[in-house]
């Protein structure tokens, strides 16, 4: 992906300015943000965002790399992520190499997300030194809803940070170039972006990570709900409401389509 941001840029970026991000699923969202930002995570946030599912545990390999492939398509200088989903890498390094290596090749991207700490270590290792560039996923990892219970703050008790911070720093050690930390307490996650060598991502965590991101649809204020990490950086909602309104109006009035907007007959 000649002139795109690569995976080492981003892991070289640790403690200095920081990493913008957003996510995309599209050709033309990711044309319109692909100059703003430094990485676009393909996420499984899909799932929820374009298909309206309760979770991310029914989103396919099939879907991200569709997904994926028009994200490609509709950037040129980006960096693109790609998350694996739920079941396609958990249960062996092997599997988890299998489908990092088809999302690679059938969308041209140029790294893998995975959630999970310490118990991913071992996989991230074994993708990484086989030229898969892995980004990790600590705090709240989203494909585990099932077995937490619910999305909650991760963290908010000091005798909870122990495992976090194990988490992160195996990533990082496994050979990780950057890490996302999600809905974690504050001061944890300055803690951690302190003891790691690489650059952390935050998402509901802390100004001091290394870099942010959110999902485009929820800063857009195009989602129904958010939680509560989110800012509303526009209210497209009220736009298209407003833009569709302004529409059926017209139609119904025949102001809509205007003589600029049909065929004339062709001259002699
Ligand atoms: O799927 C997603 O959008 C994500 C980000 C929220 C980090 O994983
Ligand atoms: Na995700």
């Amino acid at each position: 992906q000649p002139g795109r941001v690569t995976a080492p840029q981003i892991r070289a970026r640790k403690g200095g300015e920081p990493i913008v991000s957003l996510t995309s699923y599209h050709a033309h969202t990711a044309r319109i943000i692909d100059p703003f930002v430094d990485f676009i995570l393909v996420g499984d946030s899909l799932g929820m965002v374009m298909h309206g599912l309760e979770t991310t545990i029914p989103v396919t390999l099939d879907m991200m790399i569709l997904q994926g492939h028009a994200v490609m398509r509709g950037s040129s200088h980006a960096l693109i992520v790609v998350d694996m989903p739920f079941g396609s890498y958990e249960e062996s390094r092997e599997q988890a190499f299998r489908n990092a290596a088809r999302v690679m090749k059938e969308t041209g991207c140029g790294a893998v997300k995975l959630e999970g700490g310490e118990r991913m270590a071992d996989t991230i290792r074994f993708l990484t030194e086989r030229g898969v560039p892995v980004m990790g996923h600590v705090g709240l990892t989203p494909q585990s809803i099932m077995a937490l219970g619910s999305f909650k703050a991760q963290g908010r008790e000091e005798k909870d940070w122990g495992p976090i911070e194990r988490d992160a720093r195996a990533v990082a050690d496994a050979g990780a170039f950057a890490i996302v930390l999600e809905a974690v307490a504050e001061p944890l996650g300055a803690r951690i972006t302190r003891e790691v060598a690489v650059p952390t991502i935050g998402i509901g965590a802390s100004p001091a990570c290394d870099g942010q991101i959110l999902v485009l649809e929820d800063m857009l204020g195009l989602s129904e709900r958010v939680p509560k990490f989110v800012r509303k950086f526009g209210s497209l909602a009220d736009h298209i409401r407003e833009a569709v309104a302004a529409y059926a109006g017209e139609v119904r009035a025949r102001s809509f389509p205007a003589p600029e907007n049909t065929y004339a007959m062709k001259k002699g």
